[in-house]
C-alpha cells in the first residue's frame, strides 16, 4: 500500500483546488445518490416530498403566470420539474448526472408529463432570452467556486427573458460554517462510495480568509487508487447576495428566511431563498 499517496491527499490543500474525482457523475455513486434522492426518509440529496410541494407552491406565488418557461438547473430526478409541469408550465430540467436524467425522463413518460430533460453541465448553459424563471434548489449555488459562480450568473442572466427571475437557495450566516475541523473515517465491504471494499477519510477544513469550508472525502479502494472528492461550502448574507447579483446586472433582489423545515443537513434558520430579476 502506497501510504504516501494517502498522506499527500489528506494534507490541507490550497484553497479552491479541485479534487481528483466528481461525485455526481460517477456511475456507481450516482446510482447510490439516486436512491438517496428518492428515499423519503433521507434529506441529503433532495428535500422531502411535503417540503418540495410547499416550495413549488411558494415559487408559483412569487413567479406568477400561465405556461411559464422554466429551467431547473441541477434538477436531479425531476422532483420539482414534475410538480411544475403538472401545473401547466413548460419545464426544462438540466443535470449532468446521466442516472438522474435517465430516471427523470422515464418518470415523466410514465406520468405523461411533457418535460424536456438535458444531460448537461449547467456551467455550459448557452441560451438567450428564453426563460421566465430559472431555478437552482438545494443550496447548490453555494458550492460553486467563485469563478464558476460569476460565469453561471452571466449565463443565467443571458438565458432569462427581460423581467425573468432567478430563484435559488443558499446557506446563510446562521449556518455554523466555521465549526469545521472534524475528521472521520468509514470502512466498508461496499457502500456509498464504492461497490467493493473501501476506506473513506472525511474531513472539514475552514479557510478564514475566503470564509469557505472544504468538505473533503478521500476514498481508497483495493486498486489502491486514491480519489479525492471536494465540496467548497459558502454562506451568504443578504448583503452578499445583493452585491453579487447587482454586479451581474440583476435587480430587485429579495431574500426569504425560514421557508423550509429543518432537515438532516441544516436547520430551518440556516437557509435563505433568494429571487432576483433580469
Ligand atoms: C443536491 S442535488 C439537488 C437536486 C434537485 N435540485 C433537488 O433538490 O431535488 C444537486 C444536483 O445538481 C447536479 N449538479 C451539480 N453540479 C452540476 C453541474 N455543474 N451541472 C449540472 N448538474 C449539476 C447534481 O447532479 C445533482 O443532481
Amino acid at each position: 500500500m502506497e501510504l504516501h499517496k494517502i498522506i499527500e491527499s489528506t494534507k490541507r490543500p490550497a484553497v479552491y483546488s479541485k479534487g481528483t474525482a466528481q461525485m455526481w457523475v460517477d456511475e456507481y455513486i450516482s446510482d447510490r445518490l439516486l436512491e438517496v434522492h428518492l428515499n423519503p426518509d433521507i434529506e441529503l440529496a433532495s428535500r422531502k416530498e411535503t417540503t418540495i410541494t410547499e416550495t413549488v407552491d411558494w415559487i408559483l406565488e412569487k413567479v406568477v403566470g400561465d405556461g411559464l418557461e422554466i429551467l431547473d438547473l441541477g434538477c436531479g430526478p425531476g422532483l420539482y420539474a414534475e410538480k411544475l409541469a403538472g401545473k401547466g408550465h413548460k419545464v426544462t430540467g438540466m443535470d449532468f448526472s446521466a442516472n438522474s436524467i435517465r430516471y427523470a425522463r422515464e418518470s415523466a413518460d410514465r406520468k405523461k408529463l411533457n418535460i424536456s430533460y438535458l444531460q448537461q453541465n449547467y456551467l455550459e448553459l448557452e441560451e438567450e432570452n428564453r426563460y421566465d424563471l430559472i431555478m437552482m434548489i438545494f443550496t447548490d449555488f453555494g458550492v460553486l467556486l467563485p469563478e464558476e459562480r460569476e460565469r453561471l450568473l452571466a449565463k443565467i442572466h443571458r438565458a432569462l427573458k427581460p423581467g425573468g427571475k432567478f430563484l435559488f437557495d443558499v446557506l446563510n450566516e446562521n449556518f455554523p460554517i466555521k465549526e469545521a475541523g472534524s475528521k472521520g473515517w468509514e470502512s466498508a465491504e461496499k457502500g456509498f462510495w464504492r461497490g467493493e471494499p473501501y476506506l473513506a477519510l472525511t474531513e472539514s477544513i475552514y479557510y478564514e480568509e475566503q470564509q469557505v469550508t472544504l468538505s473533503q472525502h478521500v476514498v481508497i479502494d483495493e486498486s489502491e487508487e486514491v480519489d479525492v472528492y471536494r465540496f467548497w461550502i459558502h454562506t451568504f448574507s443578504q448583503a452578499d447576495l445583493e452585491g453579487l447579483l447587482s454586479s451581474r446586472n440583476f435587480r430587485a433582489t429579495e431574500c426569504y428566511d425560514r421557508l423550509i423545515p429543518s432537515c438532516d443537513m441544516y436547520r430551518s434558520e440556516d437557509v435563505t431563498f433568494c429571487i432576483t430579476i433580469k
